[in-house]
């Protein structure tokens, strides 16, 4: 394929306010959610770590704080946009990440990766709040299409996907490296036009604030 070229008009970028689910609410990181955010990767390593590079079994603050460093300027930059994710009634508990960013501006195509702490887990968390982020890809970035990459063998993640109505369109060879193994990584795409059609059943789910 040749190189693109500019054709004008551009996707959006996103305020820095919160959006809400019946049960959560997601918001940029700040500074100060450093602790919080070290617990619960500190809780979770071991389910995170068989399928996210970046949680290896030292992960500890200075990662944690690379990472909030990284997540707010990507927001300003409007190159990627990282969700804490909370639930209403315990607002100073980090539940999770969830994750929205370009892989190309000019096509409109973007990508979304969620983790959740362990203890969290099996309580809809991750399809809730992608649900949310979803809206957010198309409503907001004015994205077309949406894609998941999900390591061969990761069937939690693989459910939410399927719970959410992606497509699972192919399998990208050795495309991660975790734990010094090459992983192959299925892909899952949604469009615009079946998120739309989709909407009124994440809205049935309770996924979605009415
Ligand atoms: C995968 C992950 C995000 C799921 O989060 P969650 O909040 O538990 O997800 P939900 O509760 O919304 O849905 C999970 C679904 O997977 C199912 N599931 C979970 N583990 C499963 C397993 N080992 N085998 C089969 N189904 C499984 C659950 O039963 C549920 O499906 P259901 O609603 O039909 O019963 C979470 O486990 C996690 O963060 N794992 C580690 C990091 C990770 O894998 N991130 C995603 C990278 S693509």
């Amino acid at each position: 394929m040749p190189r693109p070229q500019p054709t004008g008009g551009s996707p959006g970028t996103l305020t820095g306010a919160s959006r809400f689910t019946p049960r959560l609410e997601m918001r940029p990181f700040r500074r100060r959610d450093l602790d919080a955010l070290v617990d619960a990767a500190a809780d979770s390593l071991s389910d995170l770590s068989k399928w996210l590079p970046w949680a290896h079994s030292g992960y500890g603050r200075r990662d944690a704080l690379v990472f909030l460093r990284d997540s707010v300027s990507a927001w300003g930059e409007g190159r990627a946009f990282d969700f804490t994710i909370r639930y209403l009634d315990r607002p100073g508990f980090h539940v999770g990440n969830v994750s929205a960013w370009f892989i190309s501006r000019q096509s409109r195509v973007g990508e979304v990766g969620y983790w959740i702490r362990s203890s969290e887990t099996g309580k809809g968390v991750a399809t809730e709040a992608t649900a949310r982020i979803l809206a957010v890809a198309f409503d907001e970035l004015r994205l077309h299409r949406v894609v998941l990459r999900i390591a061969v063998g990761n069937r939690g993640s693989e459910r939410v996907a399927e719970k959410l109505g992606f497509t699972r369109e192919g399998l990208l060879r050795q495309e991660l490296q975790v734990n010094g193994v090459w992983m192959d990584h299925s892909i899952w795409g949604i469009l615009e036009e079946e998120y739309r059609n989709l909407r009124p059943e994440y809205a049935d789910e309770g996924w979605l604030t009415a």
